[in-house]
């Protein structure tokens, strides 16, 4: 089949896939570090999912009150309910502040205080003094554009570092040879059909997320996790899939975000009583803890009865007592989306809201320094060479169990920028490729061939709509070993359905049933992954509550899950331990403790 295709071949030294946040930030920093670099990117890179975050960026830059990279530590380390990696921890917080200061200096028009410094605005779960301080002003925002604002600077940095895009270019597989090492990616042009073939000495995925898989989410539809499911085909494990955040405030019905930066502004969340029902559950951030804390307390809210409208299924969330020149000023955006998307006027009247799926914990398990690892039993933090993962697709782990607001924009920067670093220092500009056999990218081309030819009776919106219901439905703010194991059934069923996939059209040029179907096949791998990661984790931790198991089990569960799928949809798991350790000794390891806000 193979043989039908005709390749075009490259080679760079370094070929980063995709062009969000992460992805422009690491193409520019290998550029900087004259390393020959592409980024192939399924969709113009402005166009990318970072270009809708809205509250802001998190580093203790301190402009606006007091503030401590260790105590963003802190808060990172809480809010991921001691599943996340303290090292990778103290590596983002403290380099969150020269990232943050670097941006400025590439051009990020922030908002700004009356001083002239950049604004700074409270987030969900972002304390002063170990959680002891008031709500602390971390987030660096313009206005609510935030994400906007710096993929749209980053790409022209990367322009001006004359770096090379393959714009609208699918990336299908990668490329690994006999010794386990990535020697590259293979590519599809969705603009004239054609296939390429990239070299590269490391190959950088900064695919994003698999939002997707789930029937309501605040993710573009192009966030299907594709580098998840190349790694999962290549043999390698994902991480923490089971770890899937709601974000609390979902436009109802429509899913638009409505960032959390409207309740650091001062905006709040009512039930049907008109009842500030937050107080109840976390007395002293309200509104302000982290985000699973406030989107299982909605859900119970609405579960007992007291949700808002007919079916009393959603949450009203407040701006309207906020001055309307704050409104104009810091919460453009999302006023407009809510006009648009819930007939609302800001001003005047509440947001009718509901959490929904904004963010994967999970993904591609890496140090870091960006390298995907190979774990085993003997070396847990072995690595994958030529092979980096950052921003969603990655699993640092700097979020452990639950992300806060903010820490999904510096995450991406920061570890973009380590990415180019660890490189440079790995990767000689110009040195040769190795020989590639000649079969190198044939398995590509033969799923590739397989599903662009599949003559089932099943259309992958169908089979779509069963996954992201199934998603929806047993993998939720709540969970259950009935429901997951209903659910796990419910996806291999999907799986299975894959068998049966039909599509009409056969082309290779903008054929957008076969991208859809390519996208969905990644997404069953993701689904399958993070269901049985799902049923397996018998505790309750962050985002992952189990109603049969509602407490915190440090003894038993503190430990990353790691998941293989097979072709056939099969599903292995095993643990790696969590760094409870630091880098440097200007901060010492945080133990665990009760997580209240
Ligand atoms: O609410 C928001 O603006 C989202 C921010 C984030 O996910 O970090």
């Amino acid at each position: 089949m193979a043989s039908a295709y005709k390749i075009i071949d490259h080679a760079y030294d370094v070929v980063v896939v995709g062009a969000g946040g992460a992805g422009l930030r690491a193409t520019l920093g290998m550029g900087m570090a004259g390393l020959k670099t592409a980024c192939i990117t399924k969709v113009f890179p402005t166009r990318s999912h970072t270009v809708a975050a809205q509250g802001g960026i998190g580093a203790a830059l301190g402009n606006m009150g007091p503030d401590d990279w260790r105590w963003h530590m802190f808060d990172t380390v809480k809010g991921s309910d001691w599943l996340g990696d303290q090292d990778a921890i103290e590596y983002m917080c403290r380099s969150a502040i020269p990232a943050v200061v670097e941006l400025e200096h590439f051009g990020v028009p922030f908002s700004r205080t009356d001083e002239g410094k950049i604004y700074q605005r409270p987030f969900g779960g972002h304390t002063t003094e170990y959680g002891d301080g008031p709500m602390a002003k971390r987030a660096c925002a313009a206005a609510d554009r935030t994400g906007h604002a710096i993929l749209h600077t980053l790409y022209q940095q990367c322009l001006k570092h004359k770096a090379e895009f393959f714009v609208e270019y699918f990336a299908l597989d990668l490329i690994m040879d006999e010794e386990g090492a990535c020697r590259g990616v293979m590519a599809w042009n969705l603009d004239d059909g054609t296939i390429h073939r990239f070299r590269a000495h490391n190959v950088v995925l900064a695919t994003g997320g698999y939002g997707r898989a789930y029937f309501s989410c605040t993710s573009a539809h192009t966030c299907t996790g594709d580098g998840n499911a190349m790694v999962l085909r290549a043999g390698l494990p994902l991480q923490d899939m089971e770890f899937v955040q709601f974000h609390p405030t979902g436009i109802y019905s429509a899913g638009c975000l409505i960032t959390e930066g409207a309740r650091g502004e001062g905006g709040y969340l009512t039930n049907s009583a008109g009842e500030r029902f937050m107080e109840r559950y976390a007395p002293h951030a309200k509104d302000l803890a982290s985000r699973d804390v406030v989107s299982r307390a909605m859900t119970i809210e609405i579960r007992e009865g007291r949700g808002i409208g007919k079916e009393n299924d959603h949450i009203l969330l407040h701006l309207e007592h906020l001055d309307p020149a704050v409104l104009h000023e810091r919460l453009p955006g999302i006023s407009e989306t809510a006009k648009i998307f819930a007939g609302v006027e800001v001003t005047k009247e509440p947001i009718p809201v509901l959490p929904t799926v904004h963010y994967n914990m999970g993904g591609i398990p890496t140090n870091y320094h960006g390298e995907a690892l190979r774990p085993t039993s003997r070396d847990p933090d072995g690595v994958c060479p030529g092979l980096m993962a950052i921003g969603e697709a990655a699993c640092v782990s700097v979020h452990g169990a639950n992300r806060l607001g903010t820490n999904s924009l510096i995450d991406l920067v920061v570890f973009g920028r380590a990415a180019a670093h660890r490189t440079a220092e790995l990767v000689k500009p110009g040195q040769p490729h190795k020989p590639l056999p000649a079969s190198a990218g044939e398995h590509a081309i033969d799923r590739l061939d397989r599903i662009r030819n599949a003559g089932g009776g099943s259309p992958t919106s169908h089979i779509r709509l069963k996954m992201q219901r199934t998603m929806q439905n047993h993998c939720a703010v709540f969970r259950t070993g009935d429901v997951l194991r209903e659910g796990c059934r419910l996806i291999d069923e999907v799986k299975g359905q894959m068998g049966d996939l039909r599509l009409s059209d056969r082309s290779l040029v903008w054929n957008s049933d076969l991208v859809e179907a390519l996208e969905l096949d990644n997404l069953v791998s993701q689904s399958l992954s993070a269901i049985y990661s799902a049923e397996a984790r018998e505790e309750s931790r962050g985002a992952h509550a189990r109603e049969d198991f509602p407490d915190r089990d440090d003894a038993q569960w503190m430990k990353h899950t790691l998941a293989w799928v097979d072709e056939r949809g099969r599903v292995a798991l095993d643990y790696r331990g969590v760094h409870m350790f630091t880098l440097s000794n200007e901060v010492s390891v945080f133990p665990p403790k009760k997580r209240v806000y």
